[in-house]
């Protein structure tokens, strides 16, 4: 009976665990025994398996995070560690690999499809939507929503206390995360790394709300953008606001899925699974528009993904 392994990799995504149990049902329906690989790629390496079926991945269609655990795996980064995770596809008969998680994991998917043999699919999940060839990623449209229940909280406070908030989020080098999030709080001022920009002209910006009558900003700061806290004091001492920073960190990566998150994971991993089915590895799942594609996977790294600067013209010219 054909075999295929299940991992997740890389950071973690809210959403994952709808992806695993969608594989592990599509994947018993066509007659695969399926196995699931503890640890990412480290757990390749070590062995540290787990048989899967449908009653496995039953009541964690909702929950964050991934029942499979993941953890960032240097090992899968050397020719010693890909030949090893090869040879032990081979040893456990495992006729094909679905790999969620972000580009890095891709990477090593490619090198271990490429070292093997093995069809290996990627599954595009991580919370900073920075993956070429998929209009969106499992888990990102969860951690929009996250950080933007809290944003509405600070802005309560930033409003009762005349303040200027900076909101710093996740999204490693990019700034797709800060922009959606951004956009849909209406924050005054969106810091991208696509963006450069000038603390004098920032500032400039604020003393221009203030003179319209805005007692109160909120900035949105992609973690790659800079360093927030000196933008912070920064603001503070040049414009004698009270100013605060606010770092939303890990709650970005964790809850419970959103619809949308859940529903994206159920569709690639269908896809995923139909892709190993027929033998096509290296390979990535994506979705343009409404329809779910698959694409060769080292174009996921290899090509920049595009932020929307349109978006970012829009939150520009809605922030007057
Ligand atoms: O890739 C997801 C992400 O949360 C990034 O947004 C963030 O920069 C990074 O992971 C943090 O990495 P770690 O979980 O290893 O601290």
């Amino acid at each position: 009976m054909r075999k295929i392994a299940v991992a997740t990799t890389g950071g973690d995504a809210p959403g994952m665990n709808a992806a695993i149990r969608a594989v592990v049902r599509l994947a018993e329906s066509m007659d695969f025994n399926v196995v699931g690989i503890h640890r990412g790629y480290c757990g390749l390496i070590e062995e540290d398996f787990e048989e899967l079926n449908a009653r496995s991945v039953s009541g964690i269609i909702n929950l964050g995070g991934t029942i499979l655990r993941t953890i960032r795996c240097p090992e899968m980064e050397t020719p010693e560690g890909i030949s090893k995770a090869s040879e032990n596809l081979k040893k456990n008969h495992i006729d094909g690999v679905i790999v969620i998680g972000g580009d890095g994991s891709f990477r090593g998917a490619w090198a271990l499809n490429k070292e093997s043999g093995v069809p290996v699919v990627g599954i595009p999940a991580t919370i900073d939507n920075d993956i070429n060839n998929t209009d969106t990623t499992i888990g990102f449209d969860t951690a929009v929503n996250t950080a933007l229940n809290a944003i509405d909280k600070i802005r309560d406070t930033a409003t009762s206390h005349e303040r200027v908030f900076v909101v710093e989020v996740m999204g490693r080098k990019r700034g797709f995360l800060a922009l959606s999030v951004g956009l849909a709080a209406g924050a005054e001022i969106i810091l991208v790394p696509e963006v450069p920009f000038l603390v004098d002209d920032l500032e400039q910006t604020l003393e221009e709300g203030r003179r319209k009558g805005k007692h109160s900003s909120i900035i949105v700061m992609a973690e790659g953008a800079g360093d927030s806290r000196l933008l912070t004091e920064r603001i503070a001492k040049d414009l004698n606001y009270e100013a605060r920073l606010s770092v939303l960190g890990y709650m970005q990566r964790g809850g419970n899925p959103t619809a949308a998150s859940r529903i994206l994971a159920n569709r690639f991993g269908e896809s995923a699974v139909q892709l190993i089915s027929e033998g096509k590895g290296a390979k990535m799942v994506g979705v343009e528009g409404n329809n779910i594609i698959s694409k060769p996977i080292n174009q996921a790294w290899e090509t920049p993904k595009k932020l929307d600067l349109s978006l970012y013209s829009l939150a520009n010219k809605l922030a007057v």
